[in-house]
């Protein structure tokens, strides 16, 4: 078995054509499942159904790819990834971050700005595309910074007209009411999204993992759930007489937090969140086995917050699945645990833990995909994520019941820090298609 990597704008002629046999073509949005063909011309999807191609395959076909026994549908669309370009290329850059990305079936990625410096000015956001347009495998959206080192909102329409997605100060939150009350206010004139990585760092401040049974054992400082709750709360405050304002919640992880927001749905404000998968599969338990490994910001919680998890992506409080790969060099993690680097890289990993909420009989697969595809393309309104004639092909082929065991030695990402080194796992990614192109592959 080979793996094969392409860069996205690296020559393919201008109307190539692929056609796609014998799959099974899924599209969560529309609930198609069937048995058929797919064909793509440039960049497009151009026709799929159960009977095309049936009479033969068209005259000027480049290519055709026999999918035998294969899912074929969107590829993933990733709202949360740190690429550390620019300024810690020795943990990730976009090229290698979006190799992982390509690796792991995910066609889109929004990278978060808190690099170094961070993305709160034109030139930067500018710069930012440039580095996507010539060294990326994948689509490359990037958020913006909502403050500027002195706590003042960025240029935010500026930014957005360079190409923002959205707006976060992610990494840390933004503590101070009144700079988030005019974010919000001016976000509802831009059409975007605000993300707030919630965290009161009054409550906090010092912790290394989630204040519980764990940090009293190792008589460790712990983040308190209430940091995240208590900031949600606080914003869905701010937001919540205010037209047409769009507030993400990044990363959520406390049980505390989705009430709050399962609130503020049902009062019908526009209010969205994101879990990432280390949330919804593991608790703070792993730090013993892991150590700094398993210090991500917000930490592992308890499993009664894991189980909320998974209740909130059942019940559609939780709109999509995020990784927040967060990679990090070994100098930041082989320290103390009060001293390490927070986070976790998750591009390789999102598929098959995600399909675990499928394969146990958790969620239907068209429910589960959905996180993946179609709802994360729109909180950031991209026209993705979706099977349409016409619409960006951006494709994976997926074989759903391969099983296999993740290797971090084997991740294209430049870092390795992942708890889940070992874990038997069942979904694999044969083949990423980004814009007509196939920039992965491993057949
Ligand atoms: O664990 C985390 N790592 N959480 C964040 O919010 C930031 C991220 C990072 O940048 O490493």
């Amino acid at each position: 078995m080979t793996e094969t990597w392409s860069l996205l704008q690296v020559g393919q002629k201008e109307n190539y054509k692929v056609a796609y046999t014998n799959a099974r073509i899924i599209d969560p949005e529309t609930k198609l499942d069937i048995k058929g063909s797919l064909l793509t011309e440039g960049s497009k999807i151009v026709d799929f159904g159960e009977s095309l191609l049936l009479d033969g395959i068209p005259s000027g076909i480049d290519e055709m790819v026999d999918c035998e026994g294969l899912v074929l549908m969107p590829g993933l669309i990733d709202v949360h990834v740190h690429f550390r370009e620019p300024g810690q290329e020795h943990k990730e850059t976009i090229y290698t971050g979006s190799k992982s990305a390509a690796a792991g079936g995910v066609t889109t990625v929004v990278c978060q700005p808190n690099t170094v410096p961070a993305i709160d000015s034109v030139i930067l956001a500018k710069y930012l595309k440039c580095r996507a347009l010539e060294t990326s495998h994948v689509n490359v959206e990037f958020y913006a910074k909502i403050t500027t080192s002195e706590e003042r909102l960025t240029e935010m329409a500026l930014l957005k007209e360079a190409g923002a997605v959205g707006f976060t100060d992610d990494g840390m939150p933004v503590m101070n009411p009144m700079v988030m009350r005019q974010a919000l206010l001016y976000s509802s004139m831009l059409n975007v999204p605000i993300a707030q990585h919630a965290e009161d760092l009054n409550l906090s401040a010092g912790g290394a993992i989630n204040a519980g049974k764990i940090s009293e054992e190792l008589g460790v400082k712990g983040i308190l759930s209430a940091s995240e709750s208590i900031m949600v709360s606080r914003d869905i405050l701010l937001m919540k007489d205010m037209e047409n304002v769009h507030y993400h919640v990044l990363h959520i992880s406390s049980k505390d937090s989705l009430d709050v927001i399962k609130r503020a749905k049902d009062l019908g404000l526009n209010v969205t969140c994101e879990v990432t998968p280390h949330h919804f599969t593991l608790t703070e338990d792993i730090v013993k086995r892991h150590g700094t490994i398993a210090k991500v910001n917000p930490p592992l919680r308890s499993e009664g917050d894991r189980l909320a998890m998974v209740e909130g992506l059942k019940t559609g409080v939780i709109d999509c699945i995020a990784t927040d790969h967060a990679p990090h060099d070994r100098d930041s993690k082989d320290l103390p645990l009060e001293n390490a680097a927070f986070g976790i890289v998750g591009l390789e990993t999102i598929l098959p833990l995600s399909l675990e909420l499928y394969h146990s009989g958790q969620m239907s697969l068209f429910d589960v995909l959905a996180k993946l595809t179609y709802k994360p393309a729109d909180i950031i309104h991209v026209p993705r994520g979706r099977i349409q004639k016409n619409l960006a092909a951006d494709l994976i082929l997926v074989d759903l019941n391969h099983e296999w065991e993740i290797k971090i030695d084997s991740f294209a990402s430049k870092s390795k820090n992942s708890p889940f080194d070992k874990r038997k796992v069942k979904g694999y990614t044969v083949r990423t298609i980004v814009s007509g192109k196939t920039v992965y592959s491993h057949e």
